[in-house]
């Protein structure tokens, strides 16, 4: 700008990479709504940490919103505190599912959130941070009954913490919740385990149910007959996956809500004897038409996924060669235009790769690769 000597930027431009992310949050609401239903749940706690799995915190917190959804986890209190300038409405509850510094209490009381707790000495000293004349912190307690991580477990700590929260008035209380290690797995005699001591310890606390939240994905899909479900608390499922794929099916009619897209950047040709990327693990034995495709590891395509598939015009091509940090290089069938766009998670025609095809290649789970796709990836939202 003439003048000046600073160079201004218009942020659509971030927008503009020819490799993206595209978010349904029609899908996304659809998934809430049918997972309640085959729950038969009255209330769902969307679990939106790590920016909503991937798939942008405010978007998917506003679209849930819509929907009449009222109550969202998250692991951090920056999370937490990020999420309620998103939902500043007082009458959305806010659970922080981690263990959460105590330092940070003030904080959580000022921003209305609920932070997960299962000893007594973080009581204790929270309540003296909070001091007097402050609205009361609402408190999720939590309660190990097998994952191992955190909370009072066992029945005299759970009563414990109960009356503890009862009878001071810096708290009161948000919510009484277990975590299930073997939700989406065949091992139900541990399921059991963890089942009946929360049922028992929460009872013999006389906590009332509405206060009780245990249902994960894998326990709203799988094991709604066995606990109480009134309230889920769930993540993978909102955002189309099934977390016990490939061992466990599924009927509830879950619609991936998160596709990745490039655009072929160049297309030349190998001879047979060329190499193609670092170490050269690929070398062509004929005359083979090949595309760079603009977005490797630092995007969250990791190296593991070297030899997967991706769509282009409704077929299968290859990665070929080792994931790079901005570039990866697939196989063609025949030579195609610069821009062609390029499928490499979601739907092609009668194609699709999905997030548990993806996962598998990569030796992980769905919510890793989907909690990988960095801050790169413009993210583009259908609603
Ligand atoms: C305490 C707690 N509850 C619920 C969830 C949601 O799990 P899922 O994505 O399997 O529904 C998580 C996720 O890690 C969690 O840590």
């Amino acid at each position: 700008m003439a003048g000046s000597n600073r160079i201004e930027i218009d942020e659509d431009i971030l927008d503009l990479r020819p490799s993206w992310l595209t978010v349904d949050l029609a899908a996304i609401q659809h998934n809430a709504q049918v997972v309640m239903a085959h729950a038969g749940a009255k209330r769902l706690i969307a679990v939106v940490k790590a920016n909503a799995y991937g798939h942008g915190v405010g978007p998917v917190a506003q679209a849930l919103l819509a929907i009449g959804v009222k109550d969202f986890a998250v692991a951090t209190v920056g999370e937490g505190v990020q999420l309620r300038q998103i939902l500043p409405q007082s009458d959305v509850n806010i659970t922080l599912l981690g263990v959460q510094p105590v330092e940070d209490a003030v904080a959580m009381v000022n921003y209305q959130l609920m932070p997960a707790v299962g000893d007594l000495d973080w009581l204790t000293k929270a309540a003296e941070l909070i001091g007097p004349d402050r609205p009361s912190l609402g408190i999720q307690l939590a309660v190990n009954t097998g994952m191992g991580r955190i909370g009072a477990a066992s029945a005299d700590a759970v009563a414990d913490l109960y009356r503890h929260i009862e009878d001071d008035e810096h708290f009161h209380l948000g919510g009484v919740f277990t975590h299930y290690a073997t939700a989406d797995d065949t091992n139900q005699e541990y399921y059991d385990r963890q089942r009946k001591r929360f049922a028992d310890w929460v009872t013999a606390a006389g906590i009332p149910q509405k206060y009780w939240h245990q249902a994960n994905s894998g326990s709203a899909l799988y094991h709604a007959d066995q606990i109480d479900t009134g309230t889920i608390r769930v993540g993978s499922v909102l955002y189309g996956y099934n977390p016990g794929d490939p061992l466990l099916k599924t009927d509830v009619d879950l619609q991936p809500a998160m596709a990745l897209h490039t655009r072929i950047g160049g297309v030349h040709q190998l001879q047979p004897g060329d190499g193609v990327s670092y170490g050269a693990t690929y070398v062509a034995d004929k005359p083979q038409w090949v595309a760079t495709l603009p977005i490797g590891y630092a995007d969250g395509y990791i190296r593991r996924f070297g030899g997967m598939r991706v769509l282009v015009n409704g077929h299968e091509e290859h990665v070929i060669g080792r994931v790079t940090m901005d570039q990866i290089v697939i196989t063609l069938r025949k030579q195609l235009p610069v821009g062609t766009e390029v499928t490499l998670l979601g739907r092609d025609g009668d194609q699709a790769i999905t997030i548990e095809e993806l996962a598998a290649k990569g030796e992980t789970i769905p919510h890793e690769v989907l909690t990988n796709f960095s801050v790169r990836l413009p993210r583009h939202y259908r609603s």
